[in-house]
Order: C-alpha cells, then structure tokens, then sequence
C-alpha cells in the first residue's frame, strides 16, 4: 500500500541534474538566490526576476520553463523569507511547498539544490530538506479514481559523505513517519487492535514483537485493557515491542502509546458531530510503532521497549459503565465515572506492566487524550507532563530540533488530589473541566512508581484539523507527531 519515494544524493551540478523539476531557494531583502552555480546567465536572471517578484517570502513558491536550456524542464523557487529568520522548519516547510509544486507539474523526479551559507551545515539543511519534501508528498486516499503521485524519487544536489549520511537518516525517519501516518489513516472498520497486532510484527528483523490476546489480558490483571475493550467484536491487544541496540545491562526507554482504534466514548456515548475523527485516537500507538521502526533501521545504540495497549471502546451490552470500579494491573482501583475517560485506563496497565517488567531508564508515553489539551494549547501544539525537568527539558531540546511543539504543563500534589474518589484509589475524571489535561496525566502518574516519566498529550497535533498552523509537510490526515521528535530525542 504505501506509496514510495525513492531519496538520494545526485552527485550532478545544478544544470546536469537528471530530473524533470529542479528545485531553487531565494531569501528576500535582498533578493538572493542559492546554489545556482554553472546555470546560464539568462536561466539564473529569470530565478532572480521570480524571487524579486515575490516568490522569495517565506512560503511562496513559483516555476519557471527552463526552454530545454538544461536537462529539467522546470526550475521550482521556493522562498525561505528574511535569511535571519530561516529556522529548520522555514527549510522543512519550503521543501514541501516546491516538492507539492513539482507534483503539480507532474514533475517523476526532482532534484533539490542545498542552499549554503544560511547558518546551518550542509548536512542539516540537505536533512530537513528530506524531511519537509518526502512528508509533504503524502497523501492517504482510498478512491476508486485515486491516482498514485507522479513524483517517485527525490535527488540531493551534493557529494559529501557527510550529508550522504544525512540524508539516509533523513529519509529514514521520514519513511517511518509516513508508516505511522498510514496506520493511523486507516479507517477503523479496517484497522483493530489485531491489524496493529499484526503490523507490530514487520517492525524489522532487529525488533521481538510479543502480543497478549483478550484471555492472557485478563488472567494477568490487565484491568483497564478488559473494561475498555469489553463490549468490541474487536478484541483488544497489548503489542510489546523491544529493540535492542545495547548491552543488555543498559536499562531500556520504555515508549508507551494509546491505540484506541475508534473511540465512541462508550455508554458515555460522544455527540455526532466529527465522531468520525476518533478513529485518530490510535495516534499515540502508531507513532510508537513508527519510532520502533526508526530506531530500528538506524541502528542507535540503545534498548527501546515500546508498548502499545490497543482496544475499541464501543457502547454494548458487555460494555463497561459509569459506577464500575476497575482494578488495574498495577492492584489499584479506579472509580469509572465515564467510558468516555477510557485512554488513561488501558495507558495506567501499559505503564505499570511496562515499569515492573522492564525496570526502564525513562518512561515516555505518547496519547490522544484529552480535548482540554486543544483548548489550553490549540491544535498545534501537544501537552508535556513530566516528574522529572531532566527528561522534560531533553524532550523540549528535540522539540525545538523538530517543531513537533510541547508545552508543559504543572503536576503537583494538589492536581493528583482532584482525582481522589471515596470508594477506590482514584476516579477517572477530575473535576468538571478544571485542568482536565493534568488530571488525565494524575491518574497517569499513579501507575508509575520511581521513573523519571513524561506524559505527552498529543490530541491536538495527531492530525490535521480545525485550527491546526497550517504546514506544507502536514498535507491532511494523520501527522505522525511524535515520530521525529521522539526518535530526535533517542537518537541525539
Ligand atoms: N480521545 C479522547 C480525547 C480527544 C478528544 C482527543 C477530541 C482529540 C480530540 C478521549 O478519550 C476523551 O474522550 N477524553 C475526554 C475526557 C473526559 C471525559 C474526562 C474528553 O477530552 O472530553
Ligand atoms: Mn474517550
Ligand atoms: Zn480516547
């Protein structure tokens, strides 16, 4: 099914390079124009005289014929804005914007020129330039009248080995971000928690995949797992996933990430209105799976466990409800107050069975968990929970790397006692809406004993809706959020 590009270096100049589209930078005030170098004077005029004309501002883009003058038929220019503002994403953001360019001149190869001299190694613009292009190239469609995109390969103008090696973990990262898009696109008549089951086994050679089933769920205590997915035809799974790439006396991350193939709300049923939307609520799993695979197939030297508790959570007559009182893996009760609260009782098993098992270095889960999160945040930026500032400032350090946006938030005491409950160890909702973002992320806490844990709440940025900052590399859908940040952070 997935669409492929193919990424590499093209040792070619600019005006040899085997491609349809050649693809340009200008920065504006002055108008400049980079990595021209051998093209002829009246080609390299007409790059200028488009800059000037506007293409130059900072995600604008435009082409031009190259009259057979060189091998491509059409020079894109993408603008990158005032050269004192260029970050990583201008890059990321421009290289989608003339990637989508070239595919709408029906361009099969492109080939990209690696600006210098704008305050980043050639090796980490050729990087992001990967990343924004293969990214904003995606697209899931499913209609009979679906056409796969012209563009198959993407060519790097460069020789060195440096950005050679770049650029393979580049396209590496971004093939694993377009996996985890993939999955998380499926609709949810298609993708259960047995197709993730399933998927979690083709990770790669260098990745054991173990699958619990509905029967070892419930005699091993996985409480929250059971009552979630209780009333689904779709049984629920939990996807342990390890990868090792130390010594074994290396205490592992452990990547925990909420797959709930489609969220209803249960008998706490949701209102209509986008309802279709909740198949996205698997987002946190698919990304974890995503990263399984990137660091995987760049061969970091660390172990990264990561688990994945997949489940349906529908309305039925074995649904679960509203005065439940669950016990959950970790021996603590939970007060169910609404089904509707369901990510934080199948994410409370995963983290407990994940911390007892693997005595893990650091825990990092991954979840669409709370609607609060948009309001406080918007939809561009996820939620940060963490009880330790070491942890949550690496985290911040390869979101500022990736502009995969957190925000953190608080987690004292006085949070953990909005989910205290007169007849268990906790509820499963705090109060009202107050901090509704940090009371999902309490209950959360207290499935973790010692570990330094991050908790990042990824309901607004999973995928693209309303409100969400518009970015060429997050054409629609399912973005992949979490998927480069996290791998950034594991790998740097
Ligand atoms: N999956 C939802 C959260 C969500 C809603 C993510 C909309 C993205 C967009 C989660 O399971 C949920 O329903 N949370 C409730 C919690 C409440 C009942 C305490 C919510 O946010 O309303
Ligand atoms: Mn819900
Ligand atoms: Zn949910």
């Amino acid at each position: 099914m997935p669409y492929r590009v193919k990424i590499a270096l093209d040792h070619s100049r600019p005006s040899a390079a085997r491609a349809d589209a050649l693809c340009v930078f200008a920065t504006e005030s002055p108008v400049r124009v980079y990595s021209v170098d051998g093209l002829s004077p009246d080609l390299v005029l007409a790059i200028k005289r488009a800059a000037r004309d506007g293409c130059a501002k900072d995600g604008k883009v435009t082409s031009i014929d190259t009259l057979a003058k060189i091998r491509a038929t059409r020079i894109v220019i993408a603008g990158l804005g005032k050269k004192s503002k260029i970050n990583a994403d201008t890059l990321r953001n421009a290289a989608g914007r003339a990637a989508q360019k070239a595919q709408s001149l029906e361009a099969h190869k492109i080939a990209i020129t690696v600006p210098r001299g704008i305050s980043f190694s050639d090796a980490e613009t050729a990087a992001q330039l990967v990343e924004g292009a293969r990214l904003a190239l995606y697209k899931f469609d499913r209609s009979a009248k679906a056409e796969t995109p012209s563009v198959s390969s993407i060519g790097i103008l460069h020789h060195t080995p440096a950005v050679a090696a770049a650029v393979k973990s580049a396209a590496t990262i971004a093939d694993s971000v377009v996996f985890a898009r993939d999955l998380a696109n499926m609709p949810p008549n298609e993708c259960t928690p047995e197709t993730l089951a399933r998927t979690a086994r083709t990770l790669g050679r260098n990745v054991s995949c173990r699958i619990m089933a509905k029967s070892e769920l419930a005699r091993r205590g996985f409480g929250g797992i059971i009552a979630v997915g209780s009333a689904s035809y779709n049984e629920p799974r939990l996807i342990v996933t390890e990868y090792k790439g130390a010594p074994r006396s290396k205490r592992p991350v452990l990547l925990v990430g909420k797959a709930v193939t489609f969220d209803t709300g249960g008998i706490s049923l949701k209102p209509g209105e986008r309802m279709d939307e909740m198949k996205f609520d698997k987002c946190g799993g698919c990304a974890v799976l995503g990263i399984m695979r990137a660091v995987s197939r760049l061969g970091i030297r660390d172990n990264v466990v990561g688990i994945v508790p997949a489940v349906e959570n529908m309305p039925g007559g074995g649904a679960y409800r509203p005065g439940d009182i669950v016990k959950l893996y970790s021996k603590k009760t939970a007060e169910i107050l609404n089904t509707d609260a369901e990510g934080r009782l199948i994410l409370a098993d995963a983290l407990s069975y994940g911390e007892t098992t693997y005595r893990p270095r650091a825990i990092i889960d991954m979840a669409t968990l709370t609607g609060a999160c948009i309001v406080a945040l918007g939809a561009s930026t996820a939620g940060l929970v963490s009880t330790s500032d070491r942890l949550a400032e690496s985290l911040e350090s390869a979101s500022a790397k990736t502009a995969e946006r957190v925000w953190r938030l608080p987690i004292d005491d006085d949070y953990m006692a909005m989910i205290d409950s007169k007849i268990a160890d906790m509820k499963n909702m705090g109060i009202g809406r107050t901090a509704g973002t940090i009371t999902a992320a309490a209950f959360l806490r207290n499935a973790v004993s010692g570990t330094p844990w991050a908790h990042i709440d990824i309901a607004g940025p999973a995928w693209t809706q309303t409100g969400t900052v518009e970015r060429s590399y997050n054409p629609g859908g399912a973005t992949g959020f979490g998927v480069r940040l996290v791998t950034n952070f594991l790998a740097g």
